[in-house]
């Protein structure tokens, strides 16, 4: 995998056990030079790899359900449009119509059973939507759980 210029500062993704091995990855909202999109964390023979959610056929999401990026023998990366495959561990595709593309890997790392990703230059944490006048008299009239 290529080396990624990362912050120092991580953001932390999900707990680990969120993650089963071959499972369903977990969604994340990112930004990419300004741009809304969306990125994916997932297990894969013990290690845990993040990847843009974007195709490297055309710049589209891939996952046909959210969270749903496994083929059906829970082997590759599928993209759900055209079917471009994909290795889990590297993201370089193998299949389809970008043969010798890949995904965009993002930084992560599994410490003290938590997920962590290291936003980088080009790709950062969505920003937090701003609170409207009537958003902030809704949070505040919510009574405690
Ligand atoms: S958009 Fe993914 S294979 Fe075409």
């Amino acid at each position: 995998m290529p080396e990624i210029e990362t912050s120092t500062v991580p953001v932390r993704l999900c707990a680990s056990e969120a993650l089963v091995e071959r499972g369903d990855a977990v969604v994340f909202e990112v930004q990419q030079w300004r741009q809304k999109a969306s990125a994916f964390v997932m297990r894969f023979e013990g290690r845990v790899v993040a990847y843009l959610n974007r195709c490297a056929h055309v710049p589209t999401e891939m996952d046909w359900q959210e969270g749903k990026f496994l083929d059906g023998d829970r082997e590759l990366i599928i993209c759900s449009i055209h079917g471009a495959t994909y290795e889990p561990l590297s993201g370089r595709c193998v299949g389809g119509p970008c043969v010798g593309g890949r995904l965009t890997a993002l930084r992560v790392e599994e410490r003290d059973a938590q997920v962590y990703w290291y936003p980088s230059p080009d790709i950062k944490p969505a920003p937090v939507p701003e609170l409207r006048d009537g958003d902030a008299a809704v949070i505040r009239n919510e009574s405690p759980p």
